[in-house]
């Protein structure tokens, strides 16, 4: 098989490293050829906190996936998430050098939009393009060859802590593969989960993950918001471990087995048996115990995302509703409360179809690492020259990102 058309997505998640490997048929279709998945230790809230646990967990997993595939990995494209990441919108102005706007307009006018001041910790991830403006006539996306003399850019900027990025990079590169993309997780996840028309009418990816919670807000198909928040499906384990004082992995069985985030939905008198802290014998709790601790969870996250779309005085903006997705939206009756405190029709997300192991990978938790194979193969369309084992600088990455978005949306 040619090497060019191997493809990998690799998710290092909080509680799950996930790889996939990607096969580009002779048509341009993906196909999964092989997936890898390990329990991940060494990550806290979405960032590196041990980097030889999380070495050995990306190792395991690449290992995996590479057995199934057969194929030798050599570069993925990472999902990056995390609370140090901050996004931003910004705008830039050019005037029109020649007669028609050029590639090198395009460039230099998002050079301005760039151009602001971010303190030297913090890198730039990503500059998403949502709309120009030549002369008076805004809402366009893709001004090449148009006449002017004025072009403006209207960009959203994605910025993050070097030496966190940095720590992720150097992890996967341990392994011996190249981190080609660093990609923003909520980004890859609506790549594989939302539709252009739910992306244009304007929606509020919410990726529930096990230590974060990544939002992204779309509206004209363009992102107009992106915010990541340090709680996630982990945090309801915690507390259902500490309200029922029962082990975390009895508290984790209990949410997956019995978890529900509206006692409305239970039968009010019915019991489930827990086994409590070893040495301690089990006990009867009511259901509606349980829904009580995970549904004031719930409630907290959904708020939070509420403040946030009134912030950002989006609330008549998202037409087309919330979706959430990540193993996290997976606790039954979290549509029902997401739309209840939202106030927008709320569903679950599950990854878009695949050739392949289509089944298999039908799940939310799964949708960043679709994501991002679908992310590494667009940037490795056109793609001639072959892949250098040798360590790509940071920078070099983030305008590869750049160029993989800026692509992207035309
Ligand atoms: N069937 C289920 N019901 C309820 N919760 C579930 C279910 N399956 C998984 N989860 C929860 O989903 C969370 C993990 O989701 P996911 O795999 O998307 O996280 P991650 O990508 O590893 O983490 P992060 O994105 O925060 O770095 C865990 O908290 C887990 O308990
Ligand atoms: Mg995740």
């Amino acid at each position: 098989m040619n090497e060019k058309s191997i493809i990998v997505g690799l998710d290092v998640g909080t509680t799950k490293v996930c790889t996939i490997v990607g096969s580009k048929t002779a048509s341009g279709e993906l196909e999964i050829i092989g997936i890898g998945t390990h329990p991940s230790h060494g990550l806290k809230k979405g960032s590196v906190v041990n980097i030889d646990k999380t070495v050995k967990s990306i190792q395991c997993s690449l290992e995996e996936a590479r057995l199934m595939a057969g194929v030798d990995i050599t570069s993925a494209a990472i999902g990056i998430a995390g609370s140090h990441v901050y996004s931003f919108n910004s705008s830039g102005v050019v005037a029109i050098k020649g007669q028609e706007i050029t590639e090198e307009d395009i460039d230099r006018v998002l050079e301005a939009a760039k151009a602001v001041v971010i303190p030297s910790d913090r890198e730039i991830l990503h500059v998403i393009p949502q709309e120009f403006r030549v002369d008076n006539t805004g809402g366009i996306k893709n001004p090449l060859g148009m006449c002017g003399v004025r072009l403006e850019a209207h960009v959203h900027i994605v910025t993050g802590t070097v030496s966190l990025i940095q720590n992720l990079v150097k992890c996967v590169e341990q392994t011996g593969v190249i981190a080609e993309n660093v990609i923003l997780q909520p980004i890859a996840s609506s790549e594989s989960v939302l539709s252009p028309e739910e992306k244009d009418l304007g929606v509020v990816l919410v990726d529930i993950g096990g230590g974060t919670t990544d939002i992204a807000i779309w509206k004209n198909g363009s992102l107009i918001h992106s915010q990541i928040i340090p709680v996630g499906g982990n945090h309801f384990t915690n507390d259902l471990a500490v309200a029922l004082k029962v082990p975390h992995v009895e508290a984790e069985r209990i949410k997956i087995n019995h978890g529900c985030v509206l006692a409305e939905q239970l039968n009010q008198s019915a019991h489930i048996t827990v086994n409590g802290i070893s040495g301690t014998p089990s006990r009867e709790v009511p259901l509606g115990h349980v829904a009580d601790v995970l549904g004031a969870r719930g409630e907290e996250l959904f708020n939070f995302i509420k403040n946030i779309i009134s912030d950002k005085d989006l609330k008549n903006e998202i037409t087309g509703g919330v979706v959430l997705t990540g193993g996290g939206a997976l606790i039954k009756g979290l549509p029902e409360l997401g739309e209840y405190t939202l106030e927008h029709p709320t569903k679950i997300g599950y990854p878009k179809p695949f050739g392949g192991m289509t089944n298999i990978m039908q799940n939310p938790k799964f949708s960043t690492v679709l994501g991002l194979l679908i992310e590494a193969s667009r940037s490795n369309e056109g793609v001639d020259t072959p892949i250098q084992q040798e360590s790509v600088d940071l920078i070099g990455k983030f305008s590869d990102s750049l160029k993989t978005v800026f692509k992207e949306i035309f």
